[in-house]
């Protein structure tokens, strides 16, 4: 692997974590594991042709990455809103069917797979009829709006046997990737405690985004929208800043909580739903009409670790999470991975024997050097012992997540990010956002499957 240099000051911006502190460690660069550089060849007789439903902002960035993964083509474009489908062509950089109407694109049977990007609250909708259609489906995160919703897609995928993956891209980075095989070569010891954030300070970040000049009931389809939420007149701002209500989104939690939760189920290799959630926060600065929080904490137990999570839209602290283990520390700050061991070497203990007379603490000490013969090393070099991992420049785990699917579709070997555990990371979601409209402990009843207050 090449080295790459990123200097003291880089680590010191990291902020965050005893190597970040003191540290002029230099990071290796991770190489791309899938696509990397030439990309492999698929023989044509091997192109999956997929369509795109749902080509907003989110659609519009799948599409794009597409054009980086071999061995699949866009066929058609699917959205509620007519200047979408021009978007959608010029992100996929070639004239494609597009329709307002998905189920136009089911009946093709030239169309092997469908990217779901549809607000949350129409993915169980498009997806079950996809999989009725027999199509694999890669959904966007989070894969449910309503723990209902889940269990039900779950249902639905395996009666149908099709391939599901859903879109937490994290769980396809090279960081990741990185981050799992030292969490699982045991180097962090036992690990209790995770901590993750990701805070922005934007306008842009708390979902205020502008109306599109053309946005009317004319070039939206604004019943179709609204299937399977309350009926209201034409609100170009529910439409566009959906994140925003509780009738199409889960703010925060099904916004931001759901990566960070992928990412923490697939690093510790964690396939299950949280057994409770408590959660505190508050609406402080957005005050613009949203259902949701600005801020919220939540704080999970699982059987063998807590996990505590913050998403903050009122301060720029970026994505972070966090391993604190008895053995050491693994820190993720956006695209920068740490390893920093702990010095867990036997010592004699030299802070309560302050409080001793000089002839008791001397007495302590040699008994202390006669029962522990070995020759303690002479120091303890965090940086020795450090590791420290980047992505290259212009690296994007999108494409990375896209080929796992269509190599499924292909395969149709299992993919990580299936529906279960879609369902399971989603779930942690509505946990959260239960806690915290309810202002009590959301505990999941898994033989009941749904949250009770605790
Ligand atoms: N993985 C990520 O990092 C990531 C990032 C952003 C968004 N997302 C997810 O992607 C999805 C879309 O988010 P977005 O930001 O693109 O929202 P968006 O509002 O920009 O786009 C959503 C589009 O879905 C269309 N739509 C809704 N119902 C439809 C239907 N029945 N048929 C056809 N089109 C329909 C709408 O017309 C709209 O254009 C959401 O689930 C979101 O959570 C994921």
């Amino acid at each position: 692997m090449s080295k790459n240099s990123l200097t003291r000051r880089h680590f010191l911006r990291i902020g965050t974590g005893s190597l970040a502190a003191g540290s002029a460690l230099s990071a290796t660069l991770l190489k791309p594991s899938l696509l990397s550089a030439a990309s492999r060849a698929v023989a044509p007789s091997d192109t999956v042709r997929f369509a795109s439903i749902g080509t907003g902002v989110r659609g519009c960035e799948l599409l794009e990455a597409t054009l980086r993964v071999p061995g699949i083509e866009c066929v058609a474009v699917c959205d509620l809103y007519d200047s979408r489908h021009m978007a959608a062509q010029e992100a996929v950089k070639k004239s494609v069917a597009a329709t307002r109407v998905y189920k136009e694109i089911l009946d093709r049977k030239d169309i092997d797979a469908v990217i779901v990007a549809v607000t949350d609250h129409q993915h169980r909708k498009v997806v079950e009829d996809a999989f009725a259609a027999g199509k694999d489906v890669y959904c966007e995160k989070p894969m449910s709006h309503t723990v209902e919703d889940g269990f039900s897609i779950v249902a639905a995928a395996q009666k149908a046997n099709r391939i599901v993956q859903v879109g937490s891209q994290r769980v396809s980075s090279i960081l990741y990737a990185k981050a799992k095989e030292i969490y699982d070569s045991g180097k962090l010891g036992d690990v209790y405690a995770i901590e993750a954030f990701w805070d922005r300070n934007s306008a842009s970040g708390a979902w205020v985004y502008p109306i599109p000049p053309d946005a009317s009931e004319q070039t939206i389809d604004w019943n179709t929208f609204l299937d399977g939420a309350p009926k209201r007149p034409f609100d170009p701002v529910r439409f566009f800043r959906w994140r925003c209500f509780t009738d199409y989104g889960e703010g925060l939690a099904g916004d931001l909580f759901v990566h960070l939760i992928s990412g923490i189920h697939f690093i510790t290799g964690t396939n299950q739903i949280a057994q409770r959630a408590q959660s505190t926060g508050g609406l402080f600065r957005w005050k613009d009409g949203r259902e949701f929080p600005d801020l919220i904490e939540t704080f999970y137990d699982y059987p063998d670790f807590r996990v505590s999570l913050r998403c903050n839209l009122n301060n720029d602290g970026g994505e972070f999470i966090a391993f604190y283990g008895t053995k050491g520390t693994l820190l993720i700050k956006d695209s920068t991975l740490t390893y920093t061991p702990q010095d867990t070497r036997p010592q004699p203990e030299d802070y309560s024997t302050i409080g001793w007379p000089a002839a008791l603490r001397e007495e302590y000490l040699a008994q202390w050097h006669k029962d522990h013969p070995e020759p303690r090393p002479l120091h303890f070099n965090v940086d020795e012992e450090s590791e420290a991992y980047a992505v290259p420049k212009g690296y994007s785990d999108i494409p990375d997540h896209q080929q796992h699917f269509f190599d499924a579709v292909r395969s149709r070997k299992p993919v990580v990010e299936n529906e279960v555990f879609g369902n399971n990371a989603a779930i942690g979601c509505h946990l959260a956002n239960y806690s915290y409209f309810n202002k009590t402990v959301a505990v999941w009843d898994e033989a009941a499957k749904k949250i009770v207050s605790g």
